[in-house]
């Protein structure tokens, strides 16, 4: 089997390793891919994979922006299975207010909230007003998962609603807001592979670390570690959060003709009234996708092509083994990430026993590899138990360096529950 995985960062490295795994895979190309990647198999352009459709049996689409376009839809319309959904069930994370809609038609828990347009400002203001204390403010469209505010204090919360809806904040996709209640409680990351059916299969849950800072201070970013298992992520849990959020939203979606196919990634809270979902996306989580794949006991290759083809069959099972990332970022991220910083240290980081170094945000530079990026690199490390894990991948972490390299030191140190 020849797979096309689209993207370029620290999952679709991820991805690409887990698919070469499998004895059922020839080869992987990646588009765009990126210089890590570039270390297992061939990169090339979008455009130049599209114009070769014909060699692959199978898709396997990475991040968001290209559901969101439809490039699933022309992909399966030129013949290639497709682990990726449609553009209308991608709307699931391409519209926050559409999403909720139908978490409200399919009754699953959710936080209370409002969607405003810029027209009705005045009562999205006031909407705030009903709030119990914590506000969280969203835009409406995509904004690489830096377009949540969740703040105590009202009158950030109403700075926040204002520049969302003039636009200033994250252009068009903030001129539609949704506001909604804080919730509090652990957060859990469970990310399901559909085939279409309403039922899905969760694969082992993980937890990622969302803020900058240690102690989950500073501003929200695209992710900065995650790790897998997650003791309080029990197999009750899970069940619980299949059947009260997945299969009623696979089957609502069905209602509406959307046949979801790919992974559906439910960002959820597990508050003392139980979990409640914070949101839905349509793709793997980034960087939890780092440490799920390598837990994969099963072939993941197998399993994309039978949801892509409609038919999971065969048991998805994981190892034992924990694993834990740590992502390394450039100073300035996730304001304004510098670039261009040499990397040193890949190569003995790399060659630790059960260490594994995903490349997010690098390029090459002659002999270098350079940053190119907020989000740089992914240093994942397998491990007996989280805190082996953890350890080994700090390990790593430690090996590697540039002029304003940065990180939390605290991802996994108190894995929940
Ligand atoms: P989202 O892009 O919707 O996943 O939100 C990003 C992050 O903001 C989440 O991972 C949470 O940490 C936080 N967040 C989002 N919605 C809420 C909420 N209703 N209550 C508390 N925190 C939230
Ligand atoms: N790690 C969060 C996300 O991928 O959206």
């Amino acid at each position: 089997m020849q797979v096309l995985v689209v993207g370029s960062g620290g999952r679709e490295h991820a991805l690409a390793w887990g698919l070469l795994r499998s004895p059922v895979v020839d080869g992987v190309v990646v588009a765009p891919g990126n210089p890590g990647i570039a270390g297992l198999g061939p990169c090339m352009d979008l455009d130049d994979a599209m114009a070769s459709l014909d060699v692959f049996d199978l898709a396997v689409i990475g991040p968001e922006a290209p559901l969101v376009d439809g490039l699933a839809d022309d992909l399966r319309a030129r013949g290639v299975p497709v682990f990726g959904p449609s553009a209308a069930a991608a709307r699931l994370e391409g519209s926050k207010a559409w999403m909720k809609e139908i978490l409200a038609s399919a009754e699953v828990p959710t936080a209370r909230h409002g969607t405003f347009t810029a027209a009705e400002e005045p009562a999205a203001l006031a909407y705030l007003e009903t709030l119990p204390g914590l506000y969280v403010v969203k835009t409406d469209g995509l904004a690489a998962g830096k377009g949540v505010l969740v703040t105590e204090s009202l009158a950030e919360a109403r700075d926040g609603v204002r520049e969302y809806l003039a636009g200033r904040a994250f252009g068009d996709a903030g001129r539609t807001v949704v506001i909604e209640e804080g919730l509090t409680g652990p957060e859990l990351s469970l990310l399901v592979f559909c085939d279409g059916s309403t039922t899905g299969v969760p694969l082992a849950p993980a937890q990622d670390f969302k803020r900058i800072g240690d102690g989950d201070s500073g501003p929200n970013t695209g992710g900065m570690g995650a790790y897998s298992p997650v003791p309080v992520a029990t197999a009750a849990v899970v069940d619980e959060i299949m059947d009260r959020a997945v299969q009623p939203t696979l089957a609502t979606l069905a209602r509406h003709d959307i046949d979801y196919r790919g992974v559906l990634y439910a960002g959820l809270m597990l508050t003392p009234q139980g979990p409640k979902v914070i949101e839905y996306n349509v793709r793997f989580g980034d960087p939890e996708c780092e440490v799920i794949v390598p837990r994969f006991a099963s072939d993941l290759a197998v399993h994309c092509a039978e949801a892509a083809t409609g038919r999971l069959e065969t048991p998805i099972e994981f190892r034992d083994d924990a694993c834990v990332t740590v992502v390394l970022a450039s100073e300035g991220y996730p304001v304004e990430p510098r670039t261009g910083d040499v990397i040193d240290g890949l190569d003995a980081a790399t060659a630790l026993d059960d260490v594994i170094v995903f490349h997010a945000g690098t390029a090459t530079r002659g002999e270098d590899i350079v940053t190119a990026g907020g989000r740089v690199l992914a240093v994942t490390a397998l491990g007996p138990d989280v805190a082996a894990a953890r350890a080994r991948a700090y390990e790593a972490a430690d090996l590697i360096s540039w002029p304003g390299v940065s990180r939390r030191t605290d991802i996994a140190a108190a894995p929940t529950g």
